[in-house]
């Protein structure tokens, strides 16, 4: 049986990918602040999941719950996704909050790539899949520290996928998953346009999994929004954002 571990799959993503796996045959760990939400996930799906609660800004706990989740799925795991994130608008720049954005998503995010990366050279195979953003693209004057915080994981993605070929055999993967809207709690902002389905996008992902491609756009239009991001003047963006 495969084996997987999902950061963050209390909702949103990490819950939608939770389903996929186990309709595809996975044993799967499952992680989250919220207890209660792990509780009702393992009365849903039984034996084929085990939990273990912890918050990504706390180093030993992070650290000891990977581990237990390891030994629970009988020492060897074939895919980690990292889908733990936060995000706020903050137009006024309120210190906490950029804080808590960059504790949870720079440090804490470090923090699971980095067990899961060495643990998997250890092991000698497996697949790292992590949600970064379309976000990480560019900067953005109402988030400025959620949007910063992808263009990191999207860098340090990188660097560990050139550092897949240190590990002998060609068996460890990285993906990067850049969504655009999603309709989770998290799609910041009013207005927002081109929003996916929870079920939708996380189907688009699933498939990038199974390719094991190197980094996708989700949904595919928003491979569109990426090219002009990357194209548009600062000078543009500042006038129309
Ligand atoms: N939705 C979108 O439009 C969108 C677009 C681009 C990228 N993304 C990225 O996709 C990822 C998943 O987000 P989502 O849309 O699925 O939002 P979500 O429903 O809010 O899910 C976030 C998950 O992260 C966990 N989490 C948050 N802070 C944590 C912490 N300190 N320690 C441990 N777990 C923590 C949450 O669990 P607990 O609350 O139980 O801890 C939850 O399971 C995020 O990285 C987000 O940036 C989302």
């Amino acid at each position: 049986m495969q084996t997987a571990i999902i950061f963050g799959a209390t909702s949103g993503i990490g819950k939608g990918l939770l389903a996929l796996l186990i309709s595809h045959g996975y044993k799967v760990g499952v992680t989250g602040r919220r207890t209660e939400l792990l509780n009702q996930l393992k009365t849903t799906y039984g034996n084929r999941i085990e939990t273990s609660t912890h918050d990504v800004q706390e180093e030993a706990t992070s650290s000891k719950c990977f581990t237990n989740l390891i030994n629970a799925l009988g020492g060897s795991v074939d895919l980690v996704i990292h889908s733990s994130g936060i995000g706020y608008e903050n137009p006024t720049l309120d210190w906490n909050k950029e804080k808590d954005t960059l504790l949870t998503n720079v440090m804490g995010a470090t923090l699971i790539y980095n067990l899961v990366f060495r643990f998997f050279k250890s092991q000698g195979y497996g697949h790292l899949v992590a949600i970064s953003s379309i976000a990480s693209l560019r900067g953005n004057r109402s988030s400025p520290a959620y949007f910063a915080s992808k263009a990191f994981q999207v860098n340090y993605l990188e660097s560990l996928y050139f550092k897949t070929k240190e590990v002998p055999g060609n068996q460890v993967f990285v993906t990067d998953i850049r969504p655009g809207f999603i309709d989770t709690k998290m799609a910041l902002g009013d207005g927002i346009f081109w929003m996916a389905s929870t079920q939708k996008a996380c189907k688009q992902i699933f498939k990038a999994i199974q390719k094991k491609k190197r980094r996708v756009y989700i949904t595919k239009r928003w491979n569109l929004i990426a090219w002009v991001l990357k194209i548009v003047p600062s000078w543009l963006q500042r006038k129309v954002m």
